[in-house]
């Protein structure tokens, strides 16, 4: 069933935005609405035939996109990627951080490794991003910055890595607020609950975590990209300039 996008304009008309992980379940999905309302959607990810994928499926709808293989852990290459866009579009209006994944284990068995992947990827590559996002937006003085954090980051057994990593994007993302703020950029992070993607759905636990979340969830079903999607459009427009360092939980009602 196709679901009528009650946010579809043309508000996002002109506008550049840049989708990290971009060929990922959440970001795909989110770069789609944004280019569906206007935007030139840049889908970057370290896999370039997903980036070019969800480039290839919004272009075939008629929207504009494009794809760039980007590895957000290496700040030389999100630098390239930034001055890239300015070279070629001359503006980046909307940042949106869709990269990460879990590595979970008990903290007691949990390796320096799986510790340090998920911190450089989810954590420290934000922070590249926002850095050289946010030198081109601070410049022009307008900029929405959209980071993906995690319900987890409220604490999860079996994940302390991912629960510090996206409890540090939700400080990275407040203290961006507050210090871009004068610039006319705002930072928002969202919190998803489960959400069923493709790399989810590989998950031995898939099935044991579906049913929890419909056990613990208000809103007795599972999220989908669409409803995060739906999310980042509401923060990406001209109109959400006054909302800013928020914590948006996508997440059917599941807190905590
Ligand atoms: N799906 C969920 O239930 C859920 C819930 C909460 C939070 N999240 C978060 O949302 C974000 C997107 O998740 P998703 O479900 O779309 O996962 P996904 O695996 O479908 O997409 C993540 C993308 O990030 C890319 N990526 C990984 N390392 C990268 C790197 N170094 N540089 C650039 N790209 C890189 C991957 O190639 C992949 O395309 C992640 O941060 C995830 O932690 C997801």
């Amino acid at each position: 069933m196709s679901i009528r996008d009650p946010l579809a304009s043309n508000e996002l008309d002109g506008q550049v935005a840049l989708v990290t992980g971009g060929g990922g379940g959440l970001g795909s999905e989110a770069g789609r609405r944004l280019a569906a309302s206007g935007a030139h959607v840049v889908f970057a990810d370290l896999s370039f035939e997903a980036a070019a994928a969800a480039a290839d499926h919004a272009i075939a709808q008629g929207m504009s996109a494009q794809a760039i293989d980007l590895n957000v852990t290496k700040s030389a290459s999100v630098e390239r990627a930034v001055e890239e866009i300015e070279r070629s579009h001359g503006r980046l209006d909307i940042l949106m951080t869709s990269h990460g994944f879990p590595r979970d284990g008990r903290l007691l068995d949990m390796t320096d490794d799986a510790w340090d992947d998920v911190l450089n990827v989810c954590l420290t590559g934000t922070f590249y991003c926002i850095r050289a996002a946010a030198r081109l937006m601070t410049k022009r003085r307008y900029g929405r910055i959209i980071t993906v954090a995690s319900r987890a980051w409220h604490g999860n057994p079996g994940q302390a890595n991912y629960s510090a990593a996206k409890a540090g994007v939700i400080g990275l993302t407040r203290s961006v607020a507050k210090e871009f703020g004068r610039h006319e950029v705002t930072a928002n992070a969202i919190a998803p609950g489960l959400i069923e993607t493709a790399s989810l759905r590989e998950l031995d636990t898939y099935d044991a975590l579906v049913e929890r979340a419909k056990r613990d969830n208000s809103i007795k079903r599972v999220g989908q990209p669409a409803d995060v999607a739906a999310a980042v459009r509401f923060l990406a427009s001209p109109t959400s300039g006054f909302l800013t360092g928020e914590v948006i939980h996508v997440s059917g009602g599941r807190f905590g």
